[in-house]
């Protein structure tokens, strides 16, 4: 899937001082993260698939991780997100809830090289109710609208009973916790906006989570940049922000008013800002609203053109030509 480059991401090699800059590629985030320079990004910001939601139009193995008497066998405990993806798995079509949150902490591991060690990540991320059967759907959100859907089986057992909601979250920022990063806030996005959902023997979800990590430094204190002067005011851990409208027929768009804050606390002026599920390019085109450098990447190869397309013909300050 993944695209070949000629050249590795080397922000230092942009002007300083000059515009911002952009750049996109096309793959698996597993692989670019790779690709970075040694220490050279100040923030990775991003929202990842969430478990069980969509497919954004990716392939997916349905055929060997719906057989329960298969997965079964291999249990809550995956081999792995590249064992997972060599049989065709998708990020966020895990048979296990455990899966996901075991890959996905693997794959956002990955950014600790590319990450300079002032630098941040905050990852959004929403939770899931376990359904033993979930409808998956390209774009829409799960179990409502009428396109077209797959039926997604996983085996009961453990965290896995019917209505359970499955605190994916919370697990995923102790995995990261485990792997060594910092966790240094646990923001509440209240969406007072969230579209409505016919249960009627609970309350609405209308929040989800948005971890700011830092990397742990090998003695003594973390420090790393962060300017609070840039954050809402008061400073809460609790931001309101209404649910951005889709675009191009993705419905998860980042609202510039929750990254915004973001970008401005945890990247300096003239610092490379990454999102690694950049979907519409959201996150590009704040960044470079504010004067950073941005890199996206991601696996579905419409996003990728249409952020082409976008940063550089629509932004406030256009990104030079792009490259692969
Ligand atoms: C929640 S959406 C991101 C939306 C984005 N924040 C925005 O504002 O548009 C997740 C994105 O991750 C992409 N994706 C899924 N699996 C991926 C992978 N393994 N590597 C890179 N991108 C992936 C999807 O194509 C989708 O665009």
């Amino acid at each position: 899937m993944e695209e070949h480059v000629s050249a590795t991401v080397a922000p230092e090699s942009r002007e300083v001082g000059g515009k911002p800059l952009a750049e996109v590629r096309h793959g698996d985030a597993f692989d670019l993260f790779d690709q970075l320079r040694k220490s050279s990004v100040d923030l990775v910001i991003t929202s990842p698939p969430y478990w069980g939601h969509r497919d954004y139009g990716l392939p997916h193995n349905w055929d060997y991780f719906n057989d329960i008497p298969t997965v079964r066998k291999i249990g809550p405990v995956s081999p792995g997100y590249q064992w997972y993806r060599e049989q065709g798995g998708l990020l966020g079509l895990e048979p296990y809830p455990e899966w996901f949150v075991q890959h996905l902490a693997e794959i956002l591991d990955k950014a600790k090289a590319g990450l300079k060690p002032s630098g941040s990540m905050w990852i959004n991320i929403g939770d899931t109710y376990f359904a033993r059967w979930a409808s998956i759907r390209e774009q829409g959100r799960q179990g409502l609208g009428t396109d077209e859907r797959y039926r997604r089986k996983t085996p009961l057992g453990g965290i896995r009973a019917e209505k359970n909601l499955l605190l994916i979250p919370a697990r995923f920022a102790i995995a990261m916790q485990e792997r060594g990063w910092i966790l240094r806030n646990d923001v509440i996005w209240h969406k007072p906006n969230a579209v409505p959902r016919p249960e009627g023997d609970r309350l609405r979800s209308v929040h989800e989570h948005f971890f700011h990590f830092v990397k742990k430094p090998s003695a003594g204190r973390a420090t790393y940049y962060y300017d609070i002067g840039e954050a809402e005011p008061r400073a809460g851990d609790v931001v309101t922000v209404n649910v951005a409208p889709g675009e191009a027929g993705h419905s998860a768009t980042f609202p510039h008013d929750l990254i915004g804050p973001r970008i401005l606390t945890s990247c300096p002026p003239g610092g490379v800002v990454l999102d690694p599920f950049s979907g519409t390019g959201r996150a590009l085109e704040v960044a470079l609203e504010h004067g950073r450098h941005a890199i996206g990447f991601d696996a579905q190869l419409e996003f990728v053109q249409l952020q082409k397309t976008k940063l550089n013909g629509n932004c406030k300050r256009p990104a030079r030509k792009l490259r692969q």
